[in-house]
């Protein structure tokens, strides 16, 4: 098997601390980082961590020319099977018009209109601007299809691109049982329910105005962890509610969005192993209050970052916006931000294999242009990735922004 030598590394993040916390100084080592290290990736596994003078040899060498490596993002929110436009609805939301739920809706037209060739078109492309932006962990989530046979083409197709595929068959409820929700309820934990199992390991739920109520939310949750599906929550997004108390109550993974939260939600997410999942391209998308990060850190919560990727509200692959938005808009710092895209979005999909980078763990790294990771927010826009691999394989040739020019591959 083929070896590569990663040196000349000026900083590497690897997300796993050594010795005791430092009384300063903490977040950086929380960030495990390390000035002096290279990697040697094997069949795509970090086969050798250490001081770059002690080095062994290997097959072929990427000089990262003194910039940064970081663990792959992990992005643990986005809706990528869809069809059709609505830059005409950002537009009118930007001059003016709210957001409302019912958006959704003509997605779900599109969408049911799509081929399969159309829907894989529309989720490739997004999983190619999800890698080149340095993401190596993505789930992706059905939810604009809305029956049975439209929300398991999704998870199927959603499927050809990572195990991390999420039946959102609870995002709203279709038109055509306006007049039936118990009627829409049965459908999705019946046979919508069967027929995703193959492809989906989490059910999420849209709990929020003009989607689903703390009633019909306990008990789409209750029957997915009864059918043995890992469970997320899109919760406290456009308004105060009982999305997070459910998520907490049921042991989600994940509760997402948490925009408008009470300082009981607060403390009940501190202290429970559901993940805060803030998603700050939805606030930009829809020009609305960001959450506040900082409350939930310093309650002791755990905060993951995600692109929340739809059509609707937050139509960015870029995790190194939201790390920034994060820090400018959030309060928070910067490695808590790079922490919570990375190790964060790993706990939020209960995944301890990824969003690190260990001895014997996936070769999922990004390398910046750039002397520190710091530069992901005070350097906001700029495209400072300068290759990304991916389970060990090359995902992005670069070289690309500042600096990359020193940056060479060697054998
Ligand atoms: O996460 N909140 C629910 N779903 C998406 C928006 C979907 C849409 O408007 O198409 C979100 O923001
Ligand atoms: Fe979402």
């Amino acid at each position: 098997m083929r070896t590569l030598l990663i040196d000349q590394i000026g900083m590497l993040v690897t997300n796993d601390p050594q010795g005791p916390a430092p009384p300063t100084g903490r977040d950086e080592w929380a960030l495990g980082v390390r000035t002096d290290a290279a990697i040697v990736v094997e069949g795509g596994r970090i086969a050798w961590l250490g001081p770059a003078g002690t080095a062994p040899a290997a097959d072929q060498r990427h000089d990262a020319g003194g910039g940064t490596v970081l663990p792959g993002f992990v992005d643990s929110h986005a809706h990528l099977v869809f069809a059709g436009d609505r830059s005409a609805e950002f537009a009118a939301r930007m001059a003016g018009q709210p957001y409302a739920a019912g958006g959704i809706r003509s997605t779900v037209t599109a969408t049911r209109a799509a081929s399969d060739d159309q829907l894989r078109a529309v989720a490739a492309g997004l999983v190619a601007e999800l890698v080149r932006s340095g993401t190596t962990t993505f789930e992706i989530k059905s939810g604009y299809g809305l029956t049975v046979a439209d929300e398991q083409r999704a998870c199927r197709i959603a499927a050809e691109f990572t195990d991390e595929v999420t039946l959102l068959g609870a995002h709203v409820v279709p038109a055509e049982y306006a007049a039936d929700r118990t009627g829409y309820l049965d459908l999705l934990t019946g046979p919508m329910f069967d027929a995703c199992q193959p492809y989906a390991r989490w059910v999420d739920v849209f709990c929020d105005r003009g989607a689903f109520d703390a009633v019909e939310t306990h008990v789409l949750l209750e029957q997915a962890a009864t059918a043995g599906m890992g469970l997320r929550v899109h919760a406290n997004q456009l308004g105060p509610g009982p999305g997070v108390a459910l998520a907490v109550a049921h042991g989600a993974a994940s509760a997402d969005h948490c925009t408008h939260l009470s300082d009981t939600d607060v403390g009940v997410l501190a202290d429970s192993s559901t993940v805060a999942t803030l998603l700050p391209g939805a606030e930009f998308g829809t020009r609305s209050t960001y959450p506040d990060a900082r409350r939930l850190l310093d309650a002791g919560a755990t905060v993951a970052l995600a692109t929340d990727c739809n059509p609707g509200t937050s139509f960015t692959t870029s995790m190194p916006l939201c790390i920034a938005l994060a820090v400018r808009e959030m309060r928070m710092t910067v490695a808590e931000a790079l922490g919570a895209a990375t190790v964060g979005g790993a706990r939020a999909l209960r995944r301890d294999d990824v969003g690190r980078i260990t001895v014997g763990g996936s070769a999922d790294l990004v390398a910046l242009a750039a002397p520190s990771y710091v530069h992901l927010a005070y350097r906001p826009g700029v495209d400072l990735i300068s290759a990304v691999w991916w389970a060990g394989q090359r995902a992005r040739p670069g070289p690309g922004g500042h600096g990359a020019g020193l940056e060479r591959d060697h054998g």
